[in-house]
């Protein structure tokens, strides 16, 4: 294992010693190359350059106290690379081919997967790019997929602790029947706004409402939003919210622990009813969210107790890392090793 402070490490990037490539070209996907360099070489008139024909993923390995490296619904996350590549006209590496370059990028990295005790774990990052010389706007002929990693420090050094959010009136994250169901850089892009102003006015993030009516709640900055209240997980389903593999697991879990699962529109009026309230997503699982500003009315929402994570958010967030690390049971098949 490579000597590296795990601890002090946050969620950026960190060198590690190679990535893998593929590269779609004359109809046809080729072998899977392993690069020891950090830079890509593409034509300056490439389609992802110029009109945004991206998409990427984000998921996880994690070191058990075994030793053995789980990777947490890897499958899932190469459907929805399908999905997006779909949307913006590109060719998408097969699940097959996903699954093997993600594998093959974590086992040639493998001293950098953090020790169990560090509560740390190793962020993957798959990309998907159109590239070669074209100039209109059109799909590319060509497309390059690239698989690297980073080891991540664990989201919560101050303990899991609810945050403050704000209420975004203003901007738009993706219209509505858009692109926000898929992971296109652009999305990222339209928020980028909004984060930076939330982050300046001294909020973690930005809760984004639905671009047409502005009434009901769309994503929590790069996150799904959920709310619990009697027992019963609350969470948003639109076009506009990307279906989040996290919350997925969320729902199952909290109907194994006996809630109640709800998917449907939630009214900005809503949130002042919650106990609980929080993003989820890859990152952090959960970050637990105490305080909502609205800035058009001015009125502030305390969800729960603003200091303190609630009872189930803590159980789910407890349950799922503990199977993602191995210290539970994988009863719903949702991990693979790399050995
Ligand atoms: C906009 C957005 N919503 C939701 C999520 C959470 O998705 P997941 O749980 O698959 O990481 C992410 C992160 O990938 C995201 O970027």
């Amino acid at each position: 294992m490579k000597n590296i402070d795990w601890s002090s490490l946050g969620f950026g990037y960190t060198k590690t010693d190679y990535n893998v490539r593929c590269h779609y070209k004359d109809g046809k996907w080729g072998a899977v190359e392993v690069s020891d360099s950090e830079m890509l070489s593409i034509h300056m008139s490439s389609t992802c350059l110029h009109y945004g024909q991206e998409a990427f993923e984000g998921l996880k390995a994690f070191r058990g106290k075994d030793g053995r490296i789980r990777v947490f619904r890897c499958e899932e996350n190469a459907k929805r690379m399908i999905s997006s590549a779909n949307y913006v006209m590109m060719k998408a590496p097969p699940v097959a081919l996903f699954t093997e370059a993600v594998n093959k990028a974590i086992r040639l990295n493998e001293a950098y997967v953090p020790p169990y005790e560090s509560g740390a774990s190793l962020y993957i990052r798959p990309l998907l790019i159109g590239i070669g010389p074209q100039m209109g706007v059109a799909p590319a002929k060509e497309f390059l997929f690239v698989v690297f990693v980073a080891p991540v420090g664990p989201y919560f050094k101050a303990g899991f602790k609810p945050v403050k959010a704000m209420l975004e009136r203003k901007y738009d994250r993706a219209a509505p029947n858009g692109t926000g169901h898929v992971k296109v850089g652009g999305n990222y892009a339209a928020g980028m706004f909004s984060t930076h102003e939330a982050h300046e006015k001294g909020y973690a993030l930005s809760i984004f409402l639905d671009s047409k009516e502005k009434r009901y709640i769309d994503e929590c900055g790069p996150a799904n939003f959920f709310g619990i209240k009697n027992d019963t997980y609350v969470t948003p389903s639109a076009h506009t919210i990307l279906p989040s593999i996290t919350n997925d697991s969320l729902m199952t879990l909290a109907k194994e622990l006996g809630m109640t699962v709800e998917r449907r529109k939630i009214p900005v009026e809503e949130l002042a009813t919650f106990d609980e309230a929080g993003g989820c997503g890859t990152a952090a699982v959960i970050s637990p969210v105490g305080i909502i500003d609205d800035p058009e009315s001015g009125q502030r929402i305390t969800v729960g107790s603003p200091d303190t994570a609630g009872p189930w958010s803590t159980k789910l967030y407890n349950h799922l890392r503990s199977i993602q690390y191995g210290d539970s049971p994988d009863t719903f098949g949702w991990v693979t090793f790399v050995e």
